[in-house]
Formats: structure tokens, sequence, C-alpha cells
């Protein structure tokens, strides 16, 4: 079941937390990746760590016009791209009043504009081959909303609506387009919370425990997987229940 081989997955935000899981189990599914960030030593290490039909691309997201040089390098590289999963993301918190336009635009530019770059580049493509998977990492405040995250909450539920959208134009050349909504998941920035704080968040998940990455990347690959096929325009919350939508 999900198997993946010889697919062409980009995988952006790959050097990190849940990038990194996502990367390890599209391999092990048998997927040919194609990673992307900015973080050139992250990348260069997860290659290692993960060994054949493996390449990495740095490229910053926030400069929308480095997008079309990256996908044209994935495409001589592999020759394709099957999967596009639009992960990385970024915050830059603040209150509604206090929120700057450089605040706002570099989420907005990083979170949407370049998830919507990269799938317009990639769509053609997998239309004529009639198959793509369209993945995109929202989060749950993208539906629930969060005082001092406007931009960031802004930018998930743009991408869930933009998936429709898509999802919606391209159903029929066999290309789904879906988004993944996780809440919150165990990284280095939750292990620091204090421990009241942990548990006032634990209080409010019926499973009582934070996600894990390998939770979200589990659902990318059954996304990416030809079992989901009949599955396009969604968007699957992984928050242990703490939000039931
Ligand atoms: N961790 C959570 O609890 C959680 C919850 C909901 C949604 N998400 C979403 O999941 C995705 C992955 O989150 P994560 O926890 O792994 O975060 P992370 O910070 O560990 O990873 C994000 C990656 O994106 C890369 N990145 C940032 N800006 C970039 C740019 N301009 N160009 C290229 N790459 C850039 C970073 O270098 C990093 O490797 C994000 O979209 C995030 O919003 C995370």
């Amino acid at each position: 079941m999900f198997r993946l081989d010889e697919k062409v997955a980009l995988i952006t935000g790959a050097a990190g937390g849940i990038g990194r899981k996502i990367a390890h189990t599209l391999h092990e599914q048998g997927a040919y990746l194609a990673l992307t960030d900015l973080n050139e030593e992250g990348l260069k290490a997860l290659k290692a760590e993960l060994g054949d039909n493996v390449e990495y691309f740095v490229a910053n997201l926030g400069d929308t016009d480095a997008i079309k040089t990256l996908v044209d390098a994935v495409e001589e590289k592999f020759g394709k791209i099957d999967i596009l999963v639009n992960n990385a993301g970024v915050t830059k918190d603040d209150l509604f009043i206090r929120m700057s336009d450089e605040k706002w635009q570099f989420v907005l530019d990083v979170n949407l504009t370049a998830g919507f770059k990269l799938a317009r580049a990639v769509v053609r493509g997998m239309m004529k081959r009639r198959y793509g998977r369209i993945i995109g990492m929202a989060s749950v405040v993208g539906v629930m909303g969060n005082a001092g995250q406007a931009n960031y909450s802004a930018s998930k539920a743009g991408m869930i609506a933009m998936n429709k959208c898509l999802a919606q134009e391209v159903g029929s050349r066999g290309v789904t387009v879906n988004s993944i909504a996780p809440g919150f998941i165990r990284t280095p920035m939750t292990d620091v919370l204090p421990d009241d704080v942990k548990a006032a968040l634990l209080a409010k998940i019926p499973e009582g425990k934070l996600g894990e990455a390998q939770d979200i990347a589990n659902a990318v690959a059954f996304l990416a997987s030809d079992e989901a096929q009949y599955i396009t325009g969604q968007t699957i919350h992984v928050n242990g229940g703490m939000a039931m939508i």
C-alpha cells in the first residue's frame, strides 16, 4: 500500500522538522526526491542519510523569482515532477494592531505565494502526463484563527482555498490537490514550553498528546499514493482531535 516507486517528489522546507520526516517516508515508499530549503547544511545531511535517488536544491522561496529556476533545475535532473509538497513555512507573530507590513508580506510570500508559483510551474507537466499530486501544508490555525498570528493564519487559510480552486481545475486530468492541517506537533519549539503551558495545551487535545512529525508524513504519503486517487480538494486535519472540523 501507498508505494511511490519511481515517482519524483519535490519537497519544500525539506530540512525542517516535518520536511525531514516527509522525505524519509516518501523515500521508503520508493520515491525519487528533489529536496529544497534555504538551509544547505540541513539538506546535505539529509541527502547523506537517505542515500540513492535524492538530490537537493538550495533556494530561497521568499524570492519568488527563484522558483522558475528551481523547477527547471529539478526537471532537468529528474525529467518530471509527479508530487509537489508545499511544506516550507515561516512565522512572524505579532498582535494585529502592531503587525507591520513587512511581517505580513514576508509570511504571505513564503507560505502562500511561493506555493502558488510552485504549483503553477509544475501542474502543466502533471496535466500532460495525466498524473500529479499537489499537497500543501496548512495548519489548524488556518481554519480556527489564532491571536497574534493574522499573517500566518491568513497564509494557511489561503493555501487551503487555493488548493480547492486548483483541484477543481485539474481534477479531470489525473491531478489531485489537497491540504494537510497539522495541530500541535512535537518540535524543538514545543519541547521547551514550560510544563504548565504544555499541560494547558494537552488538556485541549482529546488524544492527550502532541502529534509527531511522522503523523504528518504518513498523511502526505497517503495523499501522494495511487490509493488516494479519489480524494481531491480536501483538507486532512491531523491534530489528535483538538479541532473537529
Ligand atoms: N510544527 C508544527 O507544530 C506545525 C503546526 C502546523 C503547521 N505546521 C507547518 O508545517 C510546515 C513545516 O513546519 P516545521 O515544524 O517542520 O517547521 P521548521 O521551521 O522546522 O521547517 C521549515 C523549513 O522551511 C525552511 N524555510 C523557511 N523559510 C524558507 C525560505 N524562504 N525558502 C526556503 N525554505 C525556507 C526552513 O529552513 C525550514 O527548514 C510549515 O509549513 C508549518 O507552518 C507546523
